[in-house]
């Protein structure tokens, strides 16, 4: 499996089940390509977690994923994306076996993004505490559109609700109606919102609900299946060593059969959830 001309699917990575709404973008955009989809659901959340910790844990998802013959990883998750993707392309990837495999995140395609959406060029980046402290949207930000105004806004709340299929309930108003008013007393000039971590489109009725008129929101699903049919497109020698027979296997650090149905809560597909360990 660990050989230079490993073929195989494309490795979606997230803590939980978040990324499925990263995967169902991805799929929609390339479906022809296999899938494994691994969620460490018995570790998450990581948006509480340390640096070193969002580390250790993506490493070990991103070699598991490497042993099942991915030969490229899409980080979907935001927090593993800001405290570990970086760390991994520069320190890890070369010392592997195969050094051609690849790691990518969410950040950058979305940030990359806000150049055709914004024109007050203020932006608001909801994320998890770990996300926000990191400050990888606003670098990221500052790097490719120099003149922007980037404010992070930190939302401890939305995970759990998700997590406790509470996003419809009316209590979910009153933490969603919180922290956008939270976002916009911080900056009232903003016209831009980055809803930077995989679960909160499941909040996104409620989140349009409160937003103020004219206010763009930028989904990472789409984003981030666009933006990987370009860099496949860019990329022929590592297009080539995807196979490509429309499966998906998905894969937890959890119970399989709690997976499969809280997947359905992302997804509208019903999924058959296979157990494995990491660490
Ligand atoms: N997947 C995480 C993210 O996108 C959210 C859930 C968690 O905290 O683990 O940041």
């Amino acid at each position: 499996m660990d050989d230079k001309s490993s073929t195989g699917a494309i490795g979606v990575f997230d803590s939980g089940y978040g990324g499925l709404t990263v995967l169902e973008g991805i799929r929609a955009a390339l479906p022809h390509y296999d899938y494994i989809y691994l969620g460490d659901n018995a570790r998450a959340p990581y948006g509480v977690r340390s640096f070193g910790i969002v580390y250790r844990f993506t490493l070990e998802a991103v070699q598991y994923l490497f042993s099942m013959g991915c030969p490229l990883v899409i980080l979907g998750c935001n927090t593993a994306s800001a405290k570990a993707l970086r760390s991994i392309q520069q320190n890890d990837l070369p010392l592997m076996s195969d050094p051609s495999r690849r790691v990518l995140g969410v950040i950058r395609p979305t940030v990359e993004k806000l150049g055709q959406i914004s024109r007050s060029g203020h932006i608001g980046v909801f994320g998890t505490p770990g996300t926000v402290a990191s400050h990888s949207y606003d670098m990221e930000i500052s790097k490719l559109y120099p003149d922007f105004t980037a404010t992070g806004h930190a939302c401890p709340m939305w995970v759990p609700l998700v997590e406790n299929r509470e996003s419809m309930s009316d209590g979910a108003d009153y933490f969603v109606k919180q922290e956008i008013d939270r976002l916009f007393a911080d900056d009232p000039l903003i016209d831009t919102v980055i809803l930077g971590c995989t679960h909160y489109p499941l909040l996104l009725d409620k989140i349009r609900k409160y937003l103020p008129a004219g206010v763009s929101l930028v989904l990472q699903g789409e984003i981030t299946g666009a933006s990987l049919a370009d860099y496949l497109r860019r990329h022929p020698e590592m297009e080539c060593r995807i196979t490509r027979n429309a499966s998906c296997r998905y894969l937890t650090t959890e119970s399989a059969s709690r997976f499969s149905e809280m997947a359905s809560v992302f997804l509208s597909t019903q999924v058959d959830a296979e157990h494995i360990t990491l660490g």
